[in-house]
């Protein structure tokens, strides 16, 4: 059962329900970019962002990577674990493109011969700096055991989610993950969305953007990309 607003983000809204230990994620259709400096509302979005990040979570809970998902309840929500919130990211980069690309004056796309991580503090009015582990030791965000699995848990499902995607034809070139402690085990989870909001996806084909680029560069046809991604998806035999 669906009860008050816990949280209210852009792209999304988080509700308690009657179990403690859970809550719900509403998707609705707003995209965001540059630290939510560009903004609009595109009608369904919230729907292929719900449904594609329930598919991506509940793959990787079955891989054995734990994540906040429970199950989809509908177009727009999602039963996920209830978490304290980890204020910091961890964004595999297969190929170097957007921030990366431009902070080490390498072509957009650069395919390097190792995976990148990088560890961001999740703060909207710092920019999302990066930090490293000493930093968010520092800060109390984080133990340095907590880190380590963190970047251990983002390396694995990186891996999983770049076979996944390559199965249906799109390149995996980054993807940023979030965490929280699990309010009932305390054991750390992803949380959050995963999603083309999320990753850049590349068509293997074409090269065509089929994530938030598309809107931040204004490539237009944020919708069919997306809903391509989700198509794709489901055809898979997983
Ligand atoms: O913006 P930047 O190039 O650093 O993004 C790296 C990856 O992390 C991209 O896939 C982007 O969509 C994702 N990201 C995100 N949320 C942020 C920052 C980056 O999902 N706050």
């Amino acid at each position: 059962m669906k009860k008050e607003l816990i949280f209210e983000g852009n792209e999304k809204r988080v509700y308690a329900t009657d179990n403690p230990h859970q809550v719900v994620f509403h998707y609705n259709d707003v995209i965001v970019a540059f630290n939510n400096v560009k903004r609009a509302r595109l009608r369904g979005k919230g729907v292929l962002t719900n449904k594609i990040s329930a598919f991506l979570l509940g793959y990787l809970n079955r891989c054995g990577i734990p994540t906040h998902f429970v199950t989809r309840q509908d177009d727009r929500e999602q039963l996920c674990r209830k978490i304290d919130i980890i204020p910091l990211e961890v964004v595999v980069h297969n190929r170097m493109a957007g921030t990366l690309a431009a902070k080490l004056g390498v072509e957009d796309g650069f395919k390097p011969g190792n995976i990148i991580t990088d560890l961001c503090y999740n703060n909207d009015e710092l920019g999302d700096p990066l930090v490293n582990s000493d930093q968010a030791v520092a800060l109390n965000l984080a133990t340095y055991e907590e880190l380590e699995q963190m970047f251990s848990m983002a390396k694995k499902a990186g891996r999983l989610l770049t076979s996944l995607f390559h199965k249906a034809g799109i390149e995996l070139v980054d993807v940023k993950f979030e965490f929280g402690r699990a309010s009932d085990t305390g054991e750390i989870i992803i949380s959050d969305e995963i999603s083309p909001d999320t990753c850049r996806l590349w068509d293997e084909e074409t090269g065509e953007r089929m994530d938030r680029d598309r809107f931040r560069l204004d490539l237009g046809d944020v919708i069919p990309a997306y809903a391509d991604v989700l198509e794709r998806l489901e055809k898979l035999d997983i």
